[in-house]
């Protein structure tokens, strides 16, 4: 009983961390709303002076302070796991910079995230704020001044024991939709920035030209250490067993006239060596495409790794169709890697694996509990992990601060 309590206990915690997360996230994205709609209030008194004819000096550091705070912004949509650049912008004078589309798309996201961003951020704090206040309000409501006896963000007076009573119910009501509806009221409040910050539409082909190619190159080079890994692998065990058995074998011909018994023991020797060659040999093509992934699908395959791991682990998925092979193939690598080490380096206690197909990326997220502290530089694991993912024009995200916990987030385009 315990042990089927358990996963559901801890899927309960990891939510609650990921809505206390997104709190956090939305509380700084209303921040960053007030400070947007102050900014759009300073910015339309420098347009009424430039349009006075003594604006002018003031239109560049106006802009260079929006491009700040618009840099705010996608950082915080980058630290959501959203993919964000800035976009490319024309230099020139204030003329220039303000006709730039990339600028216009930055004052429309001021406007939008200055008043629904800030809303909606506004409306996660309220309901935690509620939350709190009234649940305990019974505690101490008589202790507080008549004006002050209120429940519902003050919407509701209550002044005596039996209103008191109705502080928790509506307490209740609020957590449970602060729990619930955070993480959508986050991605809404996202949205505005996702549309309006990124590259301008059909702008931004050089910079596109140039992350290709150096994926391209990605590519290539993550094909030429896999072969050469391949060609080590060959070489050092299987070819290596099958010079043993040639070696064998030639001993054995050697001995069977004279000592026939020793001939039989040579043989023997020489059939385990085979097997050995064999086993190498079936290493090195599962390393190459894991046959798993053809028998079982993506989620037999990974569900398989989950249950082998040393470190307790959940795992879900939710992709309803297949994705190349390719994809798969590197999506199985980041897991299998991923949780052996979490079982080698991470003390972890729990590891979670979750796996999305959205909107035709494949999302890959390990997790653990651990001691954290992993670092790409520090093995050859991780670093490959990054390589196959770049090389198919994915991103790997590494979060791993000492003392843990240890997230790596992966993104795989799946082609359309
Ligand atoms: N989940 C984790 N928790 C804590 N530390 C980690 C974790 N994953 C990796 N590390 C740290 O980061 C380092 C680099 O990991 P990486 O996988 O690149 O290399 P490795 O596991 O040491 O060797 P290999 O090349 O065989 O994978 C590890 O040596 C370890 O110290
Ligand atoms: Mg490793």
């Amino acid at each position: 009983m315990n042990s089927e309590l358990a996963p559901i206990g801890r899927g309960f915690v990891t939510r609650l961390r990921a809505v206390a997360r997104a709190t956090v996230y939305a509380a700084y994205g209303a921040w960053l709303g007030l400070v947007a709609i102050l900014s759009l209030t300073v910015g339309l008194l420098v347009a009424v002076l430039w349009f006075l004819r003594v604006g002018r000096p003031l239109v560049l550091p106006a802009l260079g302070w929006l491009r700040g705070l618009t840099d705010a912004e996608r950082r915080r949509l980058r630290r959501l796991g959203h993919a964000v650049d800035a976009p490319a912008r024309l230099d020139g004078g204030p003329e220039e910079q303000v006709m730039d589309p990339a600028t216009r798309r930055e004052l429309g996201w001021l406007l939008v995230h200055g008043t629904a961003g800030l809303l909606l951020g506004a409306i996660v704090l309220q309901l935690l704020l509620i939350a709190v206040h009234d649940l305990t309000y019974p505690l101490w409501w008589s202790e507080v001044g008549a004006g002050e006896r209120t429940l519902l963000n003050g919407l509701v007076p209550a002044n005596s024991p039996e209103s008191a009573r109705w502080g928790p119910v509506i307490g209740l009501a609020a957590l449970v939709l602060w729990f619930v509806g955070t993480p959508r009221l986050l991605a809404w409040q996202a949205r505005p920035g996702l549309a309006l910050l990124g590259p301008v539409p059909g702008t931004d082909l050089t910079a596109r030209v140039a992350e290709l190619t150096a994926t391209r190159a990605a590519a290539l080079d993550a094909h030429a250490i896999e072969l050469r890994r391949i060609e080590r692998a060959l070489h050092d065990g299987a070819q290596n067993r099958v010079v043993g058995v040639a070696v064998l074998i030639g001993a054995a011909r050697r001995e069977v006239d004279r000592d026939p018994e020793r001939a039989h023991e040579i043989l023997a020797r020489a059939q385990d060596t085979t097997e050995e060659a064999l086993a190498e040999l079936r290493a090195v093509v599962r390393s190459i495409l894991p046959p798993v992934l053809e028998d079982r699908g993506l989620e037999g395959a990974l569900g398989a790794l989950a249950a082998d791991c040393a470190v307790p682990c959940t795992i879900s998925i939710h992709v309803p169709v297949r994705c190349p092979a390719s994809v798969e193939a590197t999506a199985y690598f980041v897991v299998a890697e991923s949780l052996t080490n979490v079982a080698r380096h991470s003390a972890a206690r729990h590891a979670e694996v979750e796996v999305r197909l959205v909107a035709g990326t494949l999302r890959v997220r390990v997790a653990d509990d651990g001691r954290g502290g992993a670092d790409p530089a520090a093995g050859s694991g991780l670093a490959g992990i990054i390589r196959r993912v770049e090389a198919l024009d994915g991103t790997a995200r590494l979060t791993s601060p000492p003392g843990g916990p240890t997230e790596l987030e992966v993104e795989l385009p799946c082609g359309s």
